[in-house]
């Protein structure tokens, strides 16, 4: 056999949303694209925001020299000093370009986190329902993930983090606004686990780094304010991109920006740096980085994603599903009618919508909903919603 057994065992696991792509794309060939409604793929369907096509237009008809040569690991200087300023300006503590090191999207700057602070065997805790690749990027360091629950609101449980930090515990993933569940954490609760981690530390004599992996923070609802993580943990770590508050996700351009008084963090950053050569990263897209300098402070229209959200709330609500309203991102985490999740989204899939299974996140009983869709999708996919809620006596 010529690949690895973990790999092997990892591809099957955690192909849950590379399945249903594959049985889409049969149900598309059978039925037409327009007759299947696919709310599987977190892939947005808006275009950049116009801004990003001016700075393109502005790129090519003023080239700079060298503009496509190799550059220093960390990214460009004035890139970095603008993801500084930004930062400085919603957090209120002063970053400066040396915190910042420019990545491929945000899986990119996990893969150089992680990379850069775990020993074989040291332990990375995770919250269920989790992105899944957070344990695939924990087993290629050498780490091991420690899964964690989360309450009815699908808010971690911090009692059970307690019980599971050890002496080997490096660092803590959050991801707020969540995938999959659209949850915002508040402040307070933030600031809650931000005091357990300093006690866990003085406890053990470690440190342990708050991994806050922000790919959604500009995508948020109702008015409501992103509380930056850094307030309340000095080992905190910041992984971010630009693939979907731009829309960007097939240019691969992120960013990692850890906290200006975080302990040993010339250190710290100077590892970033080496992993994001020695990954075979090198550095993040010139191209991207020229790009994105000057639209920091630019977003898709969150309003748009806001719409979407409501409708597709509100009608499931209206049918009788159970779930927690989305604060952000552009998903939804419904329980499953059905004990079995996989059997309902195959239930689903009778009326050719198509969903996630909850297990594809580690939290089986639910199923994922993702709309970054069209509004036709959106529209379409509610008759087969009603049909299986009928079925299944939900109303
Ligand atoms: C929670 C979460 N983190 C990270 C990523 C990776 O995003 P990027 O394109 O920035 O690498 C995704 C992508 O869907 C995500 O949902």
């Amino acid at each position: 056999m010529s690949i690895s057994d973990n790999v092997r065992a990892r591809m099957v696991e955690g192909s849950w949303v590379r399945k249903m792509f594959e049985e889409g794309a049969v149900l598309k060939q059978r039925y037409g694209e327009e007759n299947v409604f696919d709310l599987s793929l977190g892939n947005p369907v808006m275009e950049p925001p116009p801004e990003f096509a001016q700075e393109l237009k502005r790129l090519v008809e003023n080239p700079l020299p060298g503009m496509h040569r190799y550059m220093a690991n960390a990214g460009y200087s004035e890139t970095r000093a603008a993801v500084a300023a930004q930062l400085s300006l919603e957090t209120s503590l002063e970053f400066t370009m040396n915190d910042i090191v420019m990545t491929c999207g945000a899986a990119g700057g996990l893969n150089v986190v992680l990379k850069t602070i775990l020993n074989p065997g040291e332990e990375v805790v995770v919250f269920a329902p989790y992105f899944l690749e957070f344990g695939n990027y924990i087993d290629n360091h050498g780490g091991v993930t420690k899964v964690v629950p989360t309450d009815e609101q699908f808010i971690p449980k911090l009692d059970a983090l307690e019980a599971a930090i050890t002496a080997r515990t490096k660092g803590v993933i959050i991801n707020s606004p969540n995938n999959p569940t659209g949850v915002v954490y508040s402040e307070d609760f933030i600031h809650q686990l931000g005091d357990l981690l300093g006690r866990k530390e003085s406890q053990y004599g470690t440190h342990i780094f708050l991994i806050s992996d922000e790919a959604y923070r500009k995508i948020i609802y109702d008015g409501l304010k992103y509380p930056p993580v850094f307030h309340h943990h000095r080992h905190t770590v910041v992984t971010t991109s630009h693939s979907k508050d731009l829309a960007l996700p097939g240019e691969r351009i992120g960013y990692i920006a850890i906290h200006p008084e975080c302990s040993q963090r010339e250190e710290l950053v100077g590892g970033f740096i080496f992993c994001n050569r020695t990954l075979g990263f090198v550095n993040a897209p010139a191209l991207m980085q020229h790009a994105v300098q000057n639209l920091q402070q630019v977003t898709v229209s969150v309003a748009e994603y806001q719409k979407k959200r409501d409708f597709l709330y509100g009608h499931l609500v209206e049918m009788g599903y159970s779930l927690v309203k989305p604060q952000g991102a552009f998903y939804m985490f419904p329980k499953s009618p059905l004990e079995d999740d996989v059997a309902f989204v195959n239930e689903l899939q009778q009326w050719n919508v198509l969903a996630v299974p909850g297990r594809g996140f580690g939290s089986p009983g639910h199923f994922r909903l993702s709309y970054c869709v069209s509004d036709r999708t959106l529209e379409g996919s509610l008759a087969g919603f009603k049909k299986a809620a009928q079925k299944l006596n939900l109303c």
